[in-house]
């Protein structure tokens, strides 16, 4: 993939189940609608016809699967979608805002499944072509709210039905990525209308240095 065909922003949000990465990267998208501008919403896992199949498999309770069985579906579904979805309309200019990336697979499958987190990033970036995003919203909310949140709303999928032990481990493999990929990080934990405020404010300076530079 040659970078400098890339002529959109690439905008992701990851964060624990129930921090807000939908009703924020939802919030995002009415705003850039708002404005005339293009952009597409994609959301992890899934998005393509394949990745939505393989989607139903893995968050399906009754699914029985090897923890590299579900790094390597994951990974596949990712891949179809950058390929099919996210690359093509990078590649045209639009905006792209992605509920979920590659670190989510980092932190649930390499630190809360607690895989080797280096070849689980080596497989995804493979699977990604490299691309990375150019900004990541961290939505910080404690695991409790995050599933007090889920659980009010609909039923716990596969992977939500981890113990206390595994989100543990899911947090702290995201705060380590925090500064590794300068992530923005937001307190999930204000009203959604601060929360997208910040997050608009984050994106327009971004935008604009990007126009200029
Ligand atoms: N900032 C917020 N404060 C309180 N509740 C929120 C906030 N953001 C989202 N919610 C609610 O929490 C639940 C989970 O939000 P959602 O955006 O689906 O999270 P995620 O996509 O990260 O799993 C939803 O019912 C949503 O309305
Ligand atoms: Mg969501």
């Amino acid at each position: 993939m040659d970078r400098s065909d890339i002529k959109g922003t690439f905008i992701v949000f990851e964060g624990l189940d129930g921090c807000g990465k939908t009703t924020q990267a939802q919030l995002l998208a009415d705003f850039f609608a708002g404005q005339g501008a293009e952009y597409v919403y994609v959301r992890e896992p899934g998005g393509t016809p394949v990745g939505d199949k393989l989607r139903a498999i893995l968050l399906d309770p009754e699914t029985v699967l090897t923890k590299w069985g579900e790094v390597l579906l994951l990974a596949a579904a990712r891949a179809q979608l950058v390929q099919d979805i996210i690359l093509p309309a990078l590649t045209r200019g639009k905006t792209v805002i992605c509920d979920r990336y590659l670190f989510s697979s980092v932190a649930y499958q390499g630190y809360g499944l607690e895989q080797d987190v280096e070849l689980v990033k080596r497989v995804n970036l493979e699977a990604v072509q490299g691309l990375m995003p150019d900004m990541t919203f961290y939505l910080e909310v404690s695991v409790q709210t995050g599933l007090a949140r889920q659980q009010k709303v609909r039923r716990l999928d596969r992977i939500e039905r981890r113990d206390s032990g595994f989100f543990s481990r899911v947090v702290r493999g995201y705060e380590k990525m925090i500064s590794e990929y300068n992530f923005i990080r937001l307190d999930g934990t204000a009203e959604p209308q601060v929360i997208h405020r910040q997050v608009v404010d984050n994106v327009t300076k971004k935008m604009k240095k990007g126009e200029r530079g």
